[in-house]
């Protein structure tokens, strides 16, 4: 049977270690990190975020704020929001909530915000940085997966990792993260997605198999090699008349039968999840950090 990774016990050591961290600027009368949440338009799930987002900032003694616009707010106000947000003092993070409306170029948005303030990680100048292994800041959730790696002890270094799924969110930055030269990484590092001719031939090959496809109980049993580290990323609804919501979320695995070939896998919920939030208040603090000395 595979042991637990517990991302939500993590994530919560991470909070502890950034309150204090907090608590200590407090104490010596110092200004505190600040996070900016802008949320266009009213998509129910992306309003949960941002609330989760701003409630774990305000927990730890961040200074936290939800500028929340329309559906119709244009643009133009978009940017010009952005930049003013770029020159703003009182906040180091700016985080725009995708998706937003079709109106609204989200290239365009992403590109507005001043790299030394993104924490998302998702502006071109982070996306590059994180290639070719500068200083950056990492996108929330692979981050989060690398660092679950780090804190159970998961040995990378020349261990076959595959990533499945190569969206811009997680596939491709958790893959070129495990690829760097350092600790916590140095991984040979394959990446799969729904064109494989024949993607189990890749996935039975794995050490370390990171699920980001977003499909439901997609990996099974005989796509894994036995004692391989199983880490799900995906979250899906799956219909539960048991449940009083009428669904329940599931991963991309297939955690019943996965795990007793697995040596760890994250659950879901509480693996991936809660460290998404976790690592944005870390980019947040280092956000602060590199502005406030200058780097
Ligand atoms: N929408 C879904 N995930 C994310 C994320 O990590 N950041 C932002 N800005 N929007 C999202």
């Amino acid at each position: 049977m595979a042991q637990i990774i517990d991302g939500k016990k993590v994530a919560e050591e991470i909070r502890v270690e950034l309150k204090i961290k907090v608590s200590k600027l407090i104490q010596s009368g110092k200004q505190v990190p600040g996070l900016v949440t802008i949320l266009v338009g009213d998509n129910p799930a992306s309003q949960s975020y941002v609330n989760s987002k701003s409630k774990a900032c305000s927990e730890i003694g961040m200074l936290s704020k939800i500028e929340k616009h329309t559906e119709d707010f244009s643009e133009e106000a978009l940017l010009k929001l952005v930049n003013s947000y770029n020159e703003n003092k009182d906040y180091h993070g700016i985080l725009v909530q995708l998706p937003l409306p079709k109106h609204i170029n989200e290239q365009k948005i992403i590109e507005a915000i001043d790299p030394a303030k993104d924490v998302d990680g998702f502006h071109p100048v982070s996306v590059g940085n994180l290639v070719i292994g500068k200083n950056t800041f990492y996108p929330c959730t692979p981050y989060g997966v690398v660092e679950l790696l780090l804190r159970y002890n998961i040995p990378t270094e020349g261990k076959h990792v595959v990533v499945v799924g190569r969206s811009n969110i997680v596939g491709k930055p958790v893959a070129n993260m495990l690829l760097q030269k350092k600790k916590g990484a140095n991984a040979v590092v394959t990446v799969c997605h729904s064109a494989a001719e024949d993607l189990t031939q890749f996935t039975k090959s794995a050490d370390i198999l990171i699920a980001a496809i977003g499909k439901a109980h997609f990996i099974k049993a005989d796509m894994i090699k036995e004692g391989a580290v199983i880490i799900d990323v995906g979250i899906n609804r799956v219909e539960d008349q048991a449940s009083k919501k009428g669904y329940r979320l599931v991963g991309d695995v297939d955690f019943a039968e996965v795990e007793k070939k697995a040596s760890f896998i994250t659950p879901v919920p509480g693996g991936v999840g809660p460290m998404t939030i976790a690592m944005l208040l870390k980019n947040t603090f280092e956000a602060y950090s590199r502005i406030n000395s200058g780097l």
